[in-house]
């Protein structure tokens, strides 16, 4: 089975740390996104992923120089310019020449879905496109499906006001398509799956969507890549997915607390520091003595300073002793 991961968008929602590692390169327990999700597709039989990339490919090229990735062969589509989540579709589906059955994913996604049984189910309906949905409490955000019973979509609505929502299934980011889905998308301009072709093919009674309760998470914000992380590291996945939260090559000095937090390789700690339910990204340091909660940090606290629920961006300098919360270094409009 073959596939196409859409991973070209500029990740704008989690600045600052993509203004250094786009949002699919990003780890999850000291794992890329992106290498987390096709392992995933794989375990559900996808043996080829087409990669539909915009900007700054070089990070995916350079993480996997075998073209090969969790035992997926890669092919890497790179769009002359940002073509929205059809276009790009579209365009690395004929650049890869997909002309069958095929699975989509959105490269910020995390599931435990059994992809497999999305098939099977698309294959058993005879349906044109199937979505994967997912349960959640405040649907106001995604693209909601109202569905039929035999699983047919009635509607597909994209970010419906606030409790005007038909029901609580989002459109949970992984799609099985046929491959005449892909002559439904027009050709150089920007298209949304999302807003234009899923529309049509309820329009057209060939949208079927399969509801699961496997874990799920959208990483494209940081208090949810924050939760993805520490949700791997605290055994909330299924169990192939769990991982230590301190690496090996971390150096963590005396007397320090460290609890429900992920350190990466070559990360340093200094004596005393509190660090807990937080994320340190290769190339963080964190002071003797300072607090760091609830934050994602890619550059240096100071001693003695005290981060809550902060982003710090690679290279950002965190003074000695100073107090920072619900702040974002550099601000996104930096
Ligand atoms: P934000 O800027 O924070 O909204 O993030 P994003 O750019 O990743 O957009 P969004 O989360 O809505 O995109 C869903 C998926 O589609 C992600 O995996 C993106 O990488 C991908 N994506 C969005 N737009 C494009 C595009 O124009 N080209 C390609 N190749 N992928 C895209």
């Amino acid at each position: 089975m073959r596939s196409v991961v859409l991973v070209g968008g500029f990740g704008t929602r989690l600045r600052p740390l993509t203004l250094s590692v786009p949002k699919p390169m990003l780890p999850v327990g000291h794992i890329a996104i992106i290498e987390r999700l096709i392992e995933n597709l794989v375990r559900g039989g996808v043996t080829d992923v087409t990669l539909a990339l915009g900007f700054r490919p070089e990070p995916f090229l350079q993480a996997f120089p075998d073209g090969t990735c969790a035992g997926a062969q890669l092919t890497y589509a790179v769009e002359p310019e940002p073509l929205d989540t059809g276009g790009a579709i579209r365009f690395a589906a004929l650049f890869a020449g997909i002309d069958s059955t095929f699975v989509v994913a959105n490269g910020d996604v995390l599931t435990d879905l059994d992809v497999g049984a999305l098939v099977q189910f698309h294959r058993n309906s005879g349906a044109e496109a199937t979505l994967h949905l997912t349960p959640v409490e405040d649907p106001s955000a995604f693209g909601v499906v109202d569905q039929e019973s035999s699983g047919i979509v009635r509607r597909f609505i994209e970010k419906p006001p606030p409790g005007t929502s038909p029901s609580n299934l989002i459109n949970a980011g992984t799609y099985v398509f046929e491959s005449s889905v892909i002559a439904r998308i027009p050709d150089g301009r920007k298209v949304s799956v999302e807003r234009e072709i899923f529309p049509a093919l309820v329009a057209d009674q060939t949208l079927w969507a399969m509801a699961t309760n496997d874990y799920w998470i959208d990483t494209g914000q940081p208090d949810l890549y924050l939760k993805a992380n520490l949700d791997v590291i605290t055994q909330r996945r299924a169990e192939h997915n769990w991982a230590h939260g301190v690496a090996e090559g971390a150096v963590i000095g005396t007397g320090v607390a460290l609890s429900d937090t992920v350190v990466a390789d070559g990360v340093s700690i200094g004596d005393g520091a509190d660090v807990s339910d937080s994320v340190l990204l290769a190339g963080a340091s964190v002071g003797p003595g300072a607090h760091v909660r609830h934050s994602v940090v890619m550059g240096h606290i100071g001693a003695r300073a005290v981060i809550s629920n902060c982003v710090i961006g690679a290279g950002v300098e965190i003074a000695d002793g100073t107090h920072h919360a619900d702040e974002r270094i550099p601000a996104p409009s930096a």
